[in-house]
């Protein structure tokens, strides 16, 4: 049996976008429970500079990438949900999509709808499956209602634009902020009911208002240092506090005392304990297959970058350069 070699992206050490480096490596055959893969598209994600970064540090060296789409060129012993010539796509660990070619895990490859294109797929699933879990099953204990306001930061980003579509889908009233007036102008294109610029106003004070006081019932906040306080201060009485994200710097430790005059809620989730296990993915995945083949959802490739140009699509992506969602070409 041959052994192919495929074009991949590694970093050898933590550090800015020149530590990644494009290999070439054997790919190997799959084993039990595994595949082999060739890759259309590669999406791009904020977690890929954590890892890179060191942020979240694993083991070194690491191909980066958790999300692909492509088509499944051979099966491993006991894999019985896949077959040769299928279209595929995935948001996974272990780490590793930045390549042609890879063997991986097949439990959370799911078949790719035929109506949505490699590009489209790679674009979306592993940003679609955070915004349905975090919309339809990270929920305040009351649950969340059609008129219901939500806060959701970087709405205009990759995560952000399918959930501005989304809740909207829902009758959710979701509050957007991004970083610039033509950012806020995309949430609302996109379903935000309103759109703050945070670099410019006072976000805590623009929710008071909208809401007439109130305040939302629950607050999706990926950016972490920057935006921590002012989301507590947005939040109602028993209001739910989803911290998934640190695009500004980690959460500084947290005095549970400041929950206490609202009784808040807080948690920190990830996708891959919500989309656990092959039933569990399955489930999310044809959930977000349904709204995007629904056209209640649009997937927006804002940008594309060569796989060897993909020092170029990390500085973009940190710069907040971006909207929507990248992804890396073959
Ligand atoms: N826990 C989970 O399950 C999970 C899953 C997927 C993604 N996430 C998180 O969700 C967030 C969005 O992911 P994504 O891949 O779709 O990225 P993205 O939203 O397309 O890009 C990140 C955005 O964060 C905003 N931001 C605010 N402060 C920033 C700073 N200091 N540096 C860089 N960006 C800053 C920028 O938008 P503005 O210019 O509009 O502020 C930027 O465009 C990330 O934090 C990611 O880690 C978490």
């Amino acid at each position: 049996m041959t052994t192919a070699t495929s074009k991949a992206i590694q970093i050898t050490h933590h550090g800015d976008p020149e530590v990644l480096q494009l290999v070439q490596r054997d790919v190997g055959q799959p084993g039990a429970g595994e595949i082999l893969l060739r890759h259309h598209a590669i999406g791009l994600n904020f977690i890929d500079v954590y890892q890179r970064s060191g942020l979240y540090a694993l083991p070194l060296p690491l191909q980066l990438g958790m999300e692909g789409a492509g088509v499944v060129e051979a099966v491993g012993d006991g894999v019985t949900h896949l077959q040769v010539g299928d279209r595929v796509v995935y948001a996974s660990n272990p780490p590793g999509s930045y390549c042609e070619r890879r063997v991986m895990p097949a439990a959370q490859v799911c078949r790719l709808p035929d109506s949505i294109s490699f590009e489209t797929g790679a674009a979306m699933m592993l940003k679609g499956l955070t915004a349905q879990y975090l919309l339809k099953q990270c929920l305040p204990a009351q649950g969340l209602q059609p008129g219901d306001h939500v806060l959701f930061h970087a709405a205009a980003g990759g995560v952000g634009l399918i959930a501005c579509q989304w809740a909207r889908a829902l009758g959710l009233q979701l509050i957007a902020t991004a970083g610039s007036d033509e950012k806020c102008q995309l949430a609302l294109a996109n379903g935000a009911s309103h759109a703050i610029n945070y670099r410019s106003q006072d976000f805590a004070a623009e929710v008071q208002s909208i809401t007439g006081g109130q305040g939302v019932k629950v607050v999706y906040d990926s950016v972490g240092k920057d935006t921590w306080e002012g989301s507590l201060a947005c939040l109602r009485r028993f209001g739910l506090m989803v911290s998934f994200g640190n695009a500004s710097g980690p959460v500084p430790p947290i005095s549970l005392a400041a929950l206490a005059p609202k009784g808040l809620y807080v948690t920190r989730p990830s996708v891959f304990v919500y989309a656990h296990g092959r039933d569990a993915t399955q489930a999310m995945a044809d959930d977000l297959f349904e709204v995007v083949a629904s056209g209640k959802v649009q997937i927006h490739v804002a940008q594309r970058y060569a796989l060897e140009e993909v020092r170029a699509a990390h500085e973009a992506l940190e710069a907040r350069q971006t909207t929507g969602s990248t992804i890396l070409t073959l």
